[in-house]
């Protein structure tokens, strides 16, 4: 017998009530203490073996069933955003100017849930390893943990991860493979000119005519320089110069973001940047230097993988509940860096349909809990179906 979302709803209750938690508790990138704690206490208490602090607030439990040496890893994140909460229900932000605006307590809540049942129920002949994730939100959790010798101390075969998503409706799935997402980099680009009085622009190199001019060209390089069939953006989120009305400001500067689906285009993005901002403030008699900091590589899924993940959504809720070419995003997502390294699949659940639900990242966000039993039964039969225990097909 293997675990489906009826087989796991005696955890909804628990599972809504540890989401609720989290929910009112929210904690930054690598401030996941609590969060952390929580989920260490809890693994501890289903009888599963843990190791803390792994890529600083990062935890991993390990269970084990029969004799198999293979093992796969399930990953959630558990940190929040710096959003004030907007909304009024009871379990709302207690922490001031933070909240979860983007469901990692649901996803937390989701994989815990899977451990207990597993850990009760232990139909599989492997290892797993839960992966409970800090600083996801662009702080570089999931390279902390890889760098802290995740997958050297916790060998792998394959690593899966799930997001929520409020566009797809409850009980529905969306995985594709290939790339899932974009890979994403911020910038700045740092122009000095040379500073003089308002009046008297021929004594000085304005850095803030500079700056417009670099902005306006960037924009050349998805336009010109990438292919048409690749896609790419970059935004200038950001120009700063000057700080007084007769003042040719000195220096100026201008940050934005860069997404793209693939390393080659980041790259080409990259380098045509720094020619552009060079050669620009050169044109003009003054300098440009870009700082360009790669935070997530496009998650991109292996084939395997995600053929396998859509084989147990369509188990679970049936082949017309689950989109196999969902549109692809430009946001993106770290859990791209554990792909780059192990074999594996990034998929979203739906997490639609709850009363005033809204897009992740907004103030009236809340994960829609309707959601969980389903992420469970996902994590628990990918297991079980990966990894059979011995006789399970006389006993199914
Ligand atoms: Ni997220």
């Amino acid at each position: 017998m293997t675990t489906t979302a009826e087989s796991i709803a005696p955890l909804h209750a628990e599972m809504t009530a540890w989401r609720r938690d989290l929910h009112a508790h929210p904690e930054l990138g690598f401030q996941e203490a609590r969060t952390a704690g929580l989920v260490a206490q809890r693994l501890e208490s289903f009888g599963i073996e843990v190791v803390r602090g792994v890529g600083r607030t990062g935890v991993v439990g390990t269970l084990r069933a029969g004799t198999s040496g293979r093992a796969v890893g399930l990953r959630a994140d558990m940190d929040a955003l710096p959003i004030a909460e907007a909304n009024a229900f009871a379990h709302r932000s207690r922490h001031a100017g933070l909240m979860h605006a983007c469901g990692h307590d649901g996803h937390t809540a989701m994989l815990l849930g899977a451990a207990r049942h597993l850990a009760q129920t232990r139909r599989f002949d492997g290892i797993v390893h839960f992966i409970f994730q800090p600083a996801e939100e662009g702080l570089g959790g999931a390279r902390a943990m890889i760098e802290d010798g995740l997958f050297e101390r916790f060998p792998c075969e394959a690593v899966f991860g799930m997001h929520n998503r409020p566009s797809l409706g409850v009980g529905r799935f969306a995985v594709r493979s290939g790339p899932m997402m974009a890979g994403g980099a911020f910038f700045d680009i740092h122009v000095t000119g040379r500073g003089s009085h308002g009046a008297r622009p021929e004594a000085g190199v304005d850095s803030a005519l500079v700056a417009a001019q670099i902005a306006v060209s960037l924009q050349s390089i998805v336009a010109r320089n990438v292919a048409p069939l690749q896609s790419a953006v970059l935004s200038v989120t950001r120009i700063q110069a000057g700080d007084a009305y007769n003042v040719i400001p000195q220096s100026a500067s201008l940050g934005g973001t860069v997404r793209a689906f693939s390393r080659d285009v980041m790259r080409l993005v990259e380098d045509s940047m720094r020619r552009v901002a060079a050669g620009t403030a050169e044109a003009f008699g003054a300098r440009a230097e870009l700082d360009f900091r790669e935070l997530f590589a496009p998650t991109v899924n292996h084939p395997e993988e995600a053929e396998f993940a859509a084989r147990i959504c369509t188990e679970l809720v049936g082949a017309e509940q689950v989109e196999r070419q969902p549109p692809l995003n430009m946001a993106s997502e770290d859990f791209s860096y554990m792909l780059e390294r192990v074999p594996g699949c990034y998929l979203n659940i739906g997490n639609g349909g709850a009363e005033g639900g809204c897009e992740v990242h907004n103030p009236g966000y809340d994960f829609n809990d309707a959601a969980l039993p389903l992420g469970a039964a996902f994590f628990a039969r990918l297991v079980e179906t990966r990894f059979p225990a011995r006789g399970a097909a006389a006993v199914a």
